[in-house]
């Protein structure tokens, strides 16, 4: 298969479909990035890199640092995170309040913002300073020290993020939450402003692809059975309200942040990172999507 020429001709289909999407103003920050911003990198296991488009521009990865921080989380208390957390997909919008009383303050799935704002709260009881791991998770995930938190989206994002606070506030109602709001959302806010771009992000993910176990370094991060659980996760969870439309057109299980990126896994094969930052109502990247489901299509890959 030759990726660099499929990649290529993605990038020309899907490129111009950006323009029926908005690019997430809600965090003021990000309403900053130009909209025509398009990047795509793939990753395979037998490393492989091919990228085309803005692949060296970092990006505020947003929600897709949900799946990092339930990594690191999930590595220290193994199934016991289930106690505090669903894994079923919400089928709400990723910041909803309502199914959160229904459900007497626990978070349907650790992907959406409840259920990363108690990961975030497991992650403060448990590691001494836990921005600074996650940095080095991350940092060591994608073999790449210059990945930084961007200090003005963290704040924009605490001086916005009004809906978090209530979702930590309510939770904290229940007991769900066990430390002081502050630290918590402060913990999130940094994971969300992580700054990396689709080659980064590729090659970060690309262990999940490999069951597991970072194909070059052989470095085991989850064992086959968590990385299984992880990759069904991401499948019927990772696109919010819109991971059931994303498996049907896509059929592969992948995470998207309104900074407009999304990461995929194909088993055993591959990773490939979109970046296009004018979203759809559900908070997905449209060119992303476009471009992933003409990825799986013209490939004939997907996990189906
Ligand atoms: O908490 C928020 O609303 C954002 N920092 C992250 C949301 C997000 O990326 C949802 N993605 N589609």
């Amino acid at each position: 298969m030759d990726y660099q020429q499929l990649i290529e001709r993605l990038y020309q289909e899907t490129k111009d479909l950006a323009a029926s999407g908005k690019v997430a103003s809600y965090i003021p920050a990000l309403a900053d990035v130009p909209a025509n911003s398009f990047a795509i990198s793939v990753k395979t296991c037998k490393n492989e890199l091919f990228n085309v488009g803005d692949h060296r521009i970092p990006f505020s990865i947003q929600s897709i640092s949900k799946v990092f921080t339930f990594i690191l989380a999930f590595k220290i208390i193994g199934p016991e995170i289930w106690n505090r957390i669903g894994r079923e997909p919400s089928g709400s919008a990723f910041n909803s309040l309502i199914q959160l009383e229904i459900e007497q303050g626990v978070p349907r799935n650790p992907l959406i913002n409840a259920g990363a704002i108690v990961v975030a709260d497991i992650l403060v009881s448990l590691i001494k300073n836990p921005k600074q791991k996650l940095l080095e998770f991350v940092r060591s995930l994608a073999d790449d020290d210059n990945i930084l938190y961007d200090k003005g989206v963290a704040a924009s994002e605490k001086e916005t993020g009004h809906r978090n606070y209530a979702l930590a506030h309510f939770m904290k109602s229940f007991g769900t939450i066990t430390n002081p709001v502050e630290e918590v959302l402060d913990l999130y806010f940094h994971q969300c402003s992580l700054a990396m771009n689709t080659d980064q992000l590729a090659r970060a993910f690309l262990f999940l692809a490999n069951e597991g176990t970072n194909p070059f370094t052989k470095e085991e991060i989850l064992n086959p059975s968590r990385a299984k659980r992880l990759k069904a996760l991401m499948l019927t969870t990772g696109m919010y309200n819109e991971s059931g439309d994303f498996a049907f057109r896509v059929g592969i299980p992948a995470k998207s942040g309104v900074g407009g990126g999304i990461v995929a896994i194909i088993p055993n094969q591959l990773s490939i990172a979109v970046w296009s930052p004018p979203l759809n109502a559900a908070g997905n990247s449209v060119a992303g999507i476009e471009a992933l489901e003409r990825f799986t299509t013209y490939s004939e890959k997907s996990i189906f």
